[in-house]
């Protein structure tokens, strides 16, 4: 065993500051979470309620095993938009009957519960994430469809959600559809493209065209329930496969539903007897990450406070020290880490981060990114050095890489050191964020003096005087501006990550996506990764 040291000292000034200002922006993420679990406000719940309907989150509870977690993903979907946080729908992984599903529900008391351009953006996300992790779709339905005003953004791109239905069924992924409501016009494809459904007596509505439209387009006097409800759908069109009589009966059939799917996971899952829990408190995550990012830490404190036993057996340890890489396993699964320590990546580290990514597809073993870097070292020295072409490097295998990926922004992920270690663009199975967390092309200052620069260049070039004192008001603005956008919440709300989470939940949520991960069979690649600059 290669129990990682500690040198975190609990005791001292600087973690006392590190843990407060974590905790102040912990307290802000949650108020922003309460945001996305108030739904549509008092009013619109309360109305939900009188109907006798549950609310989008206790369908979800219903449908999961008793005392299961539920990861809820993408919560701050919209924040910053002009849309409600949480974009009017709950996605997140369950278990049901003992099978990890991706669990999709609208929550119909954010206007109608219509898909905006941000809900649209995370339902495809979900879909991802089930096609990719092979795990089965329930959808729990009720929206009033598109989000009439903004059907510009969703309707041409909204098609893709019943083309991935059908093609996650093609692919052998179960999907599972329960019409608890209105499932409307493009809706009515939800139930149309799944491989189950199930209809709620008198509460579901699944047409083309309800009865003013059908007026409309041929004369035709009709009513909800000949046009679209569950005894027509269950007895005449035999677009519903269970007629159910409540709400509850039809989750209680989804559960009967999924226990019947004989979905096998790809691997074993390891045993959680012989799974050591970290030798140091997780509760100390709150202390590491220094809230000026420009102060290094060392990750080895994370690691050791997220992977079983805090076993890490380090690879190159004295060569390319800013990136330091290993093998642990986390709830009982291997993975291989990658983890910056001083920030900058240099040729070294870009090497070594090559040659770990290789190791861990020769082997099949995940990686974990462990994201705090300004990005790829800057300079004559290390231009002539060859700095792009080693970055080039890393980002080749990490890009052809084909075993899971999983990333945690804890401090800096700026310029093309968030690709390097598997930024989204770079496909990780999944990516989260701590609220001590910030991503852009690079750090605000900086930003703002290149612009600076740039700008008195042009200047000098026309020959025109440089105005100082609207360039210090504008560098004081675009900082301004870089810093609110490279913040976690701004980002989750683009759909950037999966989610903000807490530091100390980050062991428990790593488990669940790797227990997520080995449902789909994974094999690393051998050698076919594009051409290395040497
Ligand atoms: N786009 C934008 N806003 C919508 C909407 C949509 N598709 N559906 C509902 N809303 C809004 C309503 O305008 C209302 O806003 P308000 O409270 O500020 O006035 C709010 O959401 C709640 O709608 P309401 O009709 O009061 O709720 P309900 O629960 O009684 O009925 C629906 C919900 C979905 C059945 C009903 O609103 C409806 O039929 N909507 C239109 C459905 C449709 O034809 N969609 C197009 C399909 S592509």
């Amino acid at each position: 065993m290669t129990v990682l040291p500690t040198a975190l000292d609990t005791e001292s000034p600087e973690y006392a500051a590190r843990r407060a200002a974590l905790l102040e922006k912990l307290a802000a993420l949650d108020a922003e979470h309460a945001k996305a679990l108030a739904g549509g406000g008092e009013k619109y719940v309360a109305r939900h309620r009188g109907r006798g309907k549950l609310l989008a989150r206790e369908r979800v509870e219903l449908l999961v095993d008793p005392d299961t977690p539920f990861l809820e993903l993408s919560p701050l979907a919209a924040w910053g938009s002009e849309y409600p946080v949480g974009a009017s729908m709950v996605t997140g992984i369950g278990v049901v009957e003992g099978v990890e599903c991706l669990i999709t529900a609208n929550d119909p008391t954010v206007r109608g519960g219509a898909t905006n351009p941000w809900g649209l953006r995370k339902a495809l996300r979900a879909n991802d994430i089930a096609l990719a992790n092979r795990l089965p779709v329930v959808t729990m339905v009720e929206s009033g469809g598109a989000d009439l005003p903004s059907q510009k953004e969703i309707f041409i791109p909204g098609g893709q959600v019943f083309r991935d239905l059908t093609r996650l069924s093609a692919a052998g992924v179960p999907t599972v559809a329960v019409v608890l409501g209105n499932s409307t016009a493009g809706g009515a494809y939800i139930p149309g493209m799944s491989d189950h459904v199930i209809m709620v007596k008198e509460r579901s509505k699944v047409f083309l065209g309800g009865p003013p439209l059908v007026k409309m387009a041929t004369g035709e006097e009709s009513d909800d329930e000949s046009l679209g409800g569950a005894e027509m759908h269950a007895r005449t069109s035999g677009l519903a496969d269970h007629f159910a009589v409540d709400e509850l009966d039809a989750i209680r059939q989804a559960r009967r539903v999924v226990a019947r799917l004989n979905h096998r996971k790809a691997h074993r899952d390891p045993d959680p007897a012989f799974v050591e829990p970290p030798k140091y408190d997780p509760e100390e995550l709150l202390g590491i990450v220094p809230e000026d990012l420009r102060t290094p830490f060392d990750p080895r404190e994370v690691i050791a406070r997220i992977v079983d036993g805090s076993d890490f057996d380090e690879f190159k340890p004295l060569y390319g020290t800013s990136l330091t890489t290993g093998w642990a396993t986390l709830h009982g699964y291997p993975v291989g880490i990658l983890a910056n320590a001083q920030g900058v990546l240099f040729g070294e580290e870009s090497q070594k981060a090559a040659q770990f990514v290789q190791l861990a597809n020769q082997r099949d073993i995940p990686l974990l990114f462990l994201h705090n870097t300004t990005g790829y070292m800057v300079g004559k020295e290390y231009e002539q050095g060859g700095i792009i072409k080693h970055g080039a490097m890393m980002i080749n295998a990490v890009s052809n890489s084909k075993v899971p990926h999983l990333s945690v922004l804890m401090g800096a992920s700026y310029g093309a050191g968030h690709y390097g270690m598997c930024g989204r663009a770079y496909d990780p199975r999944f990516l989260f964020a701590w609220p001590s967390a910030k991503s852009a092309v690079m750090g605000p200052q900086q930003l703002a003096g290149v612009l600076s620069i740039v700008m008195r260049q042009s200047a000098a070039a026309k020959g025109q005087p440089y105005d100082e004192e609207g360039d210090k008001a504008l560098r004081a603005l675009v900082e301004q501006q870089i810093e609110a956008e490279s913040l976690p919440m701004f980002l989750s709300g683009r759909l950037y990550d999966d989610g903000v989470i807490d530091p100390r939940d980050t062991r428990t949520v790593l488990g669940i996506c790797l227990s997520a991960i080995h449902t789909a069979p994974f094999e690393g690649v051998r050698g076919g990764f594009g051409v290395f600059r040497m």
